[in-house]
């Protein structure tokens, strides 16, 4: 079996609703196990409180020693000024070992996000890439096969770098279909091709 997983941040859930369509996209490949697991939170309980984030949580926190055990990592992060999420950037900030021992060179990896308004929409799938660069990983975006994202009747978010949604200025607008149907498409994509590099 090639193994997958889904590894994300989310502080208000949005990103999580996206990792589930993913790792459900993953896990429509025959042959394919996959895995959704969050980053851990840096934030204290009470600051997240009292923003009205989230802090409960049913999907468990990953590990960095464990990375090296997946054929492919589809990553998942909010932005934060055109950039990943500051916990995604303390976990990749301890592959350090990894990076050293080449543990995660030839694996696939592929980046997925939201936005309140599409002000980051991409830039912050691009400037994840280095990082999955310097470890070695073979990047993947979301193709134009992705008939979604030549649908521009309504607003969205993704792009070919990777499925993306609007959250909205407030952050009470829910994925839609179209970016669900992107993130699915994504981990369809990803677990294809981690399947036949795994051979
Ligand atoms: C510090 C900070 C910076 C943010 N920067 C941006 C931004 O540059 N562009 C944007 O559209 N949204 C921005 N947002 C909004 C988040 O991206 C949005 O809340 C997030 O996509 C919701 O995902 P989540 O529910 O998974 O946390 C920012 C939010 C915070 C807290």
């Amino acid at each position: 079996m090639a193994k997958v997983l889904v590894l994300y941040y989310s502080m208000y859930g949005h990103i999580e609703t996206m990792a589930k369509s993913v790792a459900e996209g993953a896990a429509s490949v025959e042959g394919v196990e996959v895995t959704l697991k969050r980053v851990p939170e840096t934030m204290p309980r009470e600051a997240l409180e009292k923003i009205g984030a989230k802090v409960e949580h049913d999907v468990p926190e990953a590990t960095v020693a464990e990375l090296p055990d997946y054929d492919a990592i589809i990553f998942g992060t909010p932005t934060r000024f055109g950039n990943m999420a500051g916990q995604m950037r303390t976990f990749l900030d301890q592959t350090g070992g990894h990076w050293l021992g080449g543990k995660l060179i030839g694996k696939v990896a592929s980046v997925f996000t939201s936005t309140a308004t599409g002000g980051g929409n991409e830039t912050t799938i691009l400037t994840f890439w280095p990082t999955l660069a310097h470890q070695g990983m073979v990047i993947v975006g979301l193709p134009y096969a992705a008939q979604e994202l030549l649908d521009i009747s309504q607003p969205r978010g993704g792009s070919p770098l990777g499925a993306g949604m609007l959250a909205g200025p407030d952050g009470s607008r829910q994925a839609s279909e179209n970016e669900l149907g992107q993130a699915r498409f994504q981990g369809r994509h990803v677990a294809g091709i981690a399947k036949k590099l795994h051979g």
